[in-house]
Formats: C-alpha cells, sequence, structure tokens
C-alpha cells in the first residue's frame, strides 16, 4: 500500500439531498448573519498542510519549500473545526499546500461533514484517483488547472496538466460534481477558450483568477495591465455564449476598472475610495464574516495579506481572539480578485449574485451522482 493511503473509506455518505440540505443550511446562516449584522465567521478558507507535492512557480504559498515546518495534528485540526462551529460557522474550504497530501484527510472531512458544515476541496489532482474513497463526500471537489498541457505546465510543472484531467475523471466517475479554477497568467490567459470549451465537453464549471503576488522568480507569469482586461473581456464574450463560465459579470467588470495597475496595488483602504471622487468599490467581507487561516495557525483577512498582516495565531489566543483581532484591525476595504468578489458579492447579499449562486449550487447538488 502508499504511505499516502490510509485505507479508510469515508464514514460519512453523501447523497444529494444532504448536500442540498447542507448548502441550504449555509446560506440561511449567511442570510441570519448578514440581517441581523452578526459578527459570525460564517465561511472560511482552512490551510491544512505546509506541504505540496508540486512546486507551480507562481504559488505564492511556496508550499514545496515549506516541507520541514510542522502540520496540525488530527486533534489540532478538530478542535479547531468545533471551535469554528461553536462561532457560526457553516462552509469550510480545505486548502493547502496539497490538503491530500494529509494521511489524515479523509477523517478530517468526515468530522466536518458530520456536524452538518458545508464543504469543499482544493487540489492540484494527482492524488485524487488513489484518495477518492476518503474524500467522496465532499460537497465538491476543485482541481486547478490552468490551460493547455503545453501552458499549465509552465505555470505548474511539468506533469500537471496531465494530473489535473485525471483528478477531473476521478472526481467524476465518483459522482462528485468538479469545479476548476484556472490562475491566468501571461502564459495561460490566452487559454480561456480552450477552458471554456473543455468545461463545456467534460461537465464542469470554470472559476478563473487572476495572478496575485507571484514569488521572484515568476516574474515572466505576470500579465500586463492590457493582457488583464483583455483576459476579462474574453471571459465575459465566453460567458455570454452560454460556457460554464462561474466568474460573475459584475467580478469581471470591477477587475477592470480598477483604478490602479494591479501588479502593483492589490487592495484599497476607506481614504483610497475617498480621494477615487464617484468610485464604487465591491465592499469585501474578508476579514468580519469570511476567515483564512494558514496551516502555522495564524487567523488573516484571505491570502492577499498572508505576508503584510500581524496576524494573531488561534493555537495561542484561541480561534475567538484570533478572529476577533482580524476585526479590529483590517482596514483593507477592496480589492480586484475574481473568487473573493465573487464571495463578496454573495456575502453583501447582491441580488443579481445570490440568484445567480443560488442557481449554480441547486445544479451543482444534481451533478451528484
Ligand atoms: C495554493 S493552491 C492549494 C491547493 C492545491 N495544491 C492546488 O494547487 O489546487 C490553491 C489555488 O491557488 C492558486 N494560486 C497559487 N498561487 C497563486 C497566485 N500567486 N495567484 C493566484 N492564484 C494562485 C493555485 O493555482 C490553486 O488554484
Ligand atoms: S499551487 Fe497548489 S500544487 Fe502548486 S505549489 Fe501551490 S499548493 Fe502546490
Amino acid at each position: 500500500m502508499n504511505s499516502l493511503q490510509t485505507n479508510r473509506p469515508a464514514h460519512y455518505k453523501q447523497n444529494r439531498m444532504k448536500t442540498l440540505w447542507a448548502r441550504g443550511q449555509y446560506f440561511l446562516s449567511l442570510l441570519k448573519v448578514r440581517l441581523l449584522k452578526q459578527d459570525v465567521p460564517v465561511i472560511c478558507v482552512l490551510v491544512v498542510n505546509n506541504k505540496c507535492n508540486f512546486d507551480c512557480k507562481y504559488c505564492f504559498g511556496d508550499y514545496y519549500n515549506r516541507r520541514s515546518e510542522v502540520d496540525y495534528s488530527t486533534e489540532e485540526l478538530k478542535d479547531l473545526i468545533d471551535q469554528l462551529y461553536t462561532l457560526g460557522n457553516r462552509y469550510l474550504n480545505i486548502h493547502g499546500g496539497e490538503t491530500l497530501l494529509r494521511k489524515d484527510v479523509g477523517e478530517i472531512v468526515d468530522y466536518i461533514k458530520s456536524k452538518g458544515i458545508y464543504c469543499c476541496l482544493i487540489t492540484n489532482g494527482a492524488l485524487l484517483r488513489k484518495k477518492i474513497d476518503e474524500v467522496r463526500q465532499v460537497d465538491n471537489i476543485t482541481i486547478s488547472l490552468d490551460g493547455t498541457k503545453e501552458h499549465n505546465d509552465i505555470n505548474r510543472g511539468a506533469g500537471a496538466y496531465d494530473a489535473a484531467m485525471d483528478g477531473i475523471k476521478a472526481a467524476q466517475e465518483a459522482g462528485i460534481p468538479v469545479r476548476v479554477s484556472a490562475t491566468l497568467t501571461a502564459h495561460s490567459y490566452q487559454d480561456i477558450g480552450y477552458l471554456s470549451e473543455l468545461a463545456k465537453e467534460m461537465n464542469f464549471s470554470l472559476f478563473f483568477s487572476i495572478l496575485f503576488k507571484p514569488l521572484p522568480r515568476a516574474k515572466d507569469c505576470e500579465m500586463s495591465n492590457e493582457q488583464i482586461a483583455w483576459s476579462m473581456d474574453e471571459i465575459l464574450r465566453y460567458k455570454k455564449l452560454g460556457y460554464p463560465v462561474f466568474t460573475s459579470e459584475m467580478a469581471l467588470n470591477f477587475a477592470k476598472a480598477w483604478p490602479y495597475s494591479q501588479n502593483d496595488v492589490h487592495f484599497m483602504r476607506e481614504e483610497d475610495v475617498k480621494k477615487l471622487d464617484g468610485f464604487k468599490p465591491i465592499k469585501c467581507f474578508y476579514g468580519s464574516i469570511k476567515f483564512t487561516i494558514e496551516a502555522d495557525g495564524r487567523v488573516y483577512p484571505c491570502f492577499l495579506w498572508t505576508d503584510d498582516f500581524d496576524a494573531l495565531n488561534w493555537k495561542e489566543v484561541g480561534v475567538k481572539k484570533a478572529i476577533e483581532h482580524v476585526r479590529k484591525t483590517n482596514d483593507c476595504v477592496s480589492c480586484p480578485a475574481l473568487s473573493q468578489n465573487d464571495h463578496n458579492l454573495l456575502l453583501g447579499l447582491n441580488f443579481k449574485q445570490v440568484v445567480l449562486i443560488i442557481k449554480d449550487q441547486f445544479l451543482e447538488a444534481f451533478r451528484r451522482t
């Protein structure tokens, strides 16, 4: 047996109705939190390890080179999940590093699902076929794929395209709804059409993000402002043609209208908004009801902030206090990141986005077999 396999099939039995229920519960909690103006971490990104089996040149986390850092024990992760649940969390995004490198990933996902929390997992796909029985209870799986084999592998390393494609097939054969997350770089932005066609042919939903904070070794991955603007139009074009592109028109238009160079300025504060007479930002809810918890225990508003934020570690002060610290000290009010803004529009209860997401969640739940 491969050392990564625990040979522990999922205990929680997932099905269409249960996944629909978890999605509904999350949405109702969100509605309550927003309407009653409650301070609740209703949605969180949980980075479960520092380890990665890939060394993607652009990766903001540089997880391949952090392999010596100590990861959470199973008990620590369960404690974190308990604390979050008690505070009102109903949506967890299991993130890495490479999530499937954790030997207990199935046990962790079982624990999350047994609490009725909506659970998604993101992976590069390489280990998914081997570990599918352990994680088949998740509500959906996101697999990273940036473009054609040639362009994807420039971004993500040799073999990454084949791994992602195999992962997509393995998840679909297991009846799990698949999302694909594509990071646009100078090497891959021209593959928007290729990915849209693939999404239609293989029946997955497609999410785009724009490269941010690439490692110094990946400066060649940075897009010019013109390439970014062209990409936003190209995604919109495929969306309007009816391809299964999830990224919303509002997030795309906002990224295009961002008043700075995206490679230089990734966020704005209240005083910046005031200076831009008449500029209407998409309001950010990261750091108020959505948080990112790193593999070392530090709690941030989002990944854009992991280098620059004076974060507290929940292992030292508890989850509640670490979250309160973010709420008190975070002064970021808006950014051009596509997936962040898709969530922000939902968390802000933007009517169009709420309708779009309810429809998408419903259709996705029915893609589970
Ligand atoms: C950090 S990875 C962790 C999960 C898993 N290892 C994977 O590759 O899917 C999560 C996502 O972040 C994206 N990503 C990594 N570095 C990025 C960057 N500098 N800008 C935008 N997205 C990035 C990856 O392409 C991937 O879709
Ligand atoms: S993007 Fe994912 S697969 Fe690539 S190095 Fe980062 S964590 Fe690993």
